[in-house]
């Protein structure tokens, strides 16, 4: 497995696994690798022949009061993990290397950013969306491998593939979950071990939602307000909601009525750590 760090090594290697017609796959990530990323990485090596993981921290996705200096870090680790599920290359450019002097330009996904974490995050997603069009322009995969754990984040960088014409399949995968449902994150590890223990509270949560439904519920609003009353007690008092919102699962417009599936997406606080989840549920 190789590792570069500028674009013009990357476009090089990419160019000759394009030469010898190899097919090529992308994992954009942040690094601190976890299962979650693994599974990207492994589908990525059973659908192409090429396989490269970008690990970037991407300064422009997060707010001034956001974690980017303090954002786990571990690149010896994480290139032993990548070679293990089988990368090809990684690809680690600098801050400098993606946004030099001068830089000005940004993409906007405008409705479907508003919402969810679009509302408490206002620089996040034009961050995201900006930073996988250059790696898409730059690595020029035939599909990209993103999970749904980060579902709002998904449909946006599928609406900007469709809306902006960009040649390449996005693949979206699976939640992965520790044994006990916490959804892995890199965040994770900020989390002591009462908060850990509350954390517990996001995926249940989502078993809750669905209980709800089967219960006869299918008012959005209403599921919304039983699960955040759900939210205080089942986390020992330690979360703090940022939001609940049952969403059309491609609009993630909120729902009146569910009438067969709808995606509940959520964000709590716990200490100071900000961790969500999401899942769907079904109308029987
Ligand atoms: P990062 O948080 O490192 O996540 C990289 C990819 O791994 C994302 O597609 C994310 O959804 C996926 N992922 C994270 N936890 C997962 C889990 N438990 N199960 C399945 N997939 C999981 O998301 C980002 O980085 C950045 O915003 C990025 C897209 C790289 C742009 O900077």
């Amino acid at each position: 497995m190789k590792i570069v760090h500028t674009i013009a090594d990357i476009r090089a290697s990419v160019a000759a696994a394009r030469l010898e017609g190899k097919t090529i796959g992308l994992v954009p990530t942040m690094g601190y690798f976890h299962e979650g990323h693994l599974s990207l990485m492994r589908q990525a090596r059973k659908d192409n022949d090429f396989v490269v993981v970008s690990l970037f921290v991407n300064p422009t996705q997060f707010g001034a009061n956001e974690d980017l200096r303090d954002y786990p870090r571990d690149m010896d680790r994480d290139a032993l993990m990548a070679e293990e599920a089988g990368v090809d290359l990684i690809f680690s450019p600098s801050v400098e290397e993606m946004y030099p002097e001068g830089y000005q330009t940004y993409v906007a996904v405008e409705e479907m950013t508003k919402g969810l974490c679009g509302e408490f995050r206002s620089v996040h997603f034009r961050g995201v969306a900006t930073v996988c069009l250059k790696l898409f322009n730059i690595v020029q995969p035939d599909r990209a491998y993103f999970g749904r754990k980060d579902y709002q984040q998904l449909k946006v960088v599928e609406r900007m593939v469709k809306n902006l014409n960009v040649p390449l399949e996005i693949v979206g995968m699976p939640t992965v979950r520790e044994p006990d449902g916490l959804a892995m994150s890199s965040r994770n590890t900020y989390l002591s071990s009462e908060e850990r223990k509350a954390a517990l509270v996001l995926s249940k949560s989502l078993a809750y939602a669905q209980e709800l439904l089967d219960s006869g519920i299918t008012s959005g609003a209403e599921i919304q307000r039983e699960v955040e009353v759900f939210i205080g007690p089942a986390s020992g008092g330690l979360a703090r909601i940022e939001y609940v919102s049952v969403v059309h699962p491609e609009t993630l417009e909120c729902l009146d009525r569910i009438e067969n599936e709808a995606v509940i997406a959520l964000a709590v606080r716990i200490g100071k750590t900000r961790l969500i989840d999401n899942g769907v549920i079904r109308n029987a």
